[in-house]
């Protein structure tokens, strides 16, 4: 089975409120349709999740009555985004079920606690490819906490042992300075110990750059190959899945 996560970064302009990119949604939805075998997709939020959470202040956990409101549009700008690219992948020819974070998963304080992971593995045995997303979702100390697609990318590697977790950015791959020098692409490979530099460095609602990183060790150290490849250049993905030499970054378990 092949895990992918569409970067909000790629699927949404993140510096527009409720900006998706339709063109680029539509040719990474076909470069999907192309690989037969079970897959998963999950997708961040971009500008349609992490701009009002932030507002709302929702990764702080339930505080105020008026994070009712946030709490809501968030699940219905996040729920949007993600019509748009299932809509997408079944034009593509790919079936797929839609299985939002926000329905199934709880937190407790901050952390994954429950997520029924057999609900995706029902689905991938008949055929549909589920798709999931970041979320708000319910905590059991905090009231709230946002569930990244980060976080359910490790679960579910975890759970249905993920062969291959791809993850789709708008950046070729992790550097080991940024701005890059001139002419230097991305590490071909990074490990736990290696420096690195980060092209955003302000957190966002599921914390930093770093953060995603770690996650993704946690993944490669599950045996799983983990892939960091650039969404907006065509033909990436569909290489990395079918397993050809991309420009990008492997992440190396210890
Ligand atoms: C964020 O999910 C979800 C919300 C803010 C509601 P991600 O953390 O996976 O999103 P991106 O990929 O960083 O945009």
């Amino acid at each position: 089975m092949i895990l992918i996560k569409l970067g909000g970064s790629v699927v949404t302009d993140k510096s527009k409120p409720m900006t998706s990119r339709p063109e680029v949604i539509d040719r990474l939805a076909m470069e999907l349709s192309k690989i037969p075998g079970p897959k998963i997709i999950i997708h961040g939020g971009g500008s349609f999740g992490h701009i009002k959470a932030k507002q709302y202040a929702l990764h702080t956990g339930f505080t105020d009555e008026s994070q009712r409101e946030g709490i809501c549009q968030v699940q219905n700008d996040m729920r949007a985004l993600n019509r748009l690219i299932e809509e997408s992948l079944r034009k593509a020819g790919v079936p797929v079920a839609s299985i939002p974070a926000g329905a199934i998963a709880t937190f407790d304080n901050g952390a994954l606690a429950s997520f029924p992971s057999d609900v995706f593995q029902h689905y991938l045995d008949i055929g549909i490819t589920p798709i999931s997303f970041g979320d708000v979702v319910m905590d059991r100390s905090r009231g709230i906490s946002i569930c990244s697609g980060d976080d359910i990318m490790l679960k579910l590697a975890a759970d249905l042992k993920a062969e291959i977790c791809i993850f789709v950015t708008a950046v070729d791959g992790i550097f080991p300075t940024y701005p890059p020098a001139e002419g230097q692409g991305p590490l071909p490979e990074i490990g736990r110990d290696d420096a690195v530099a980060f092209t955003v460095k302000d957190a966002d609602v599921t914390g930093s750059m770093q953060r995603k990183l770690k996650l993704m060790f946690d993944i490669a150290n599950l045996g799983t190959k983990v892939q960091i490849v650039n969404g907006l250049v065509p033909g990436r993905l569909a290489d990395a899945l079918s397993g050809k030499f991309v420009i990008g970054t492997v992440v190396r378990g210890d």
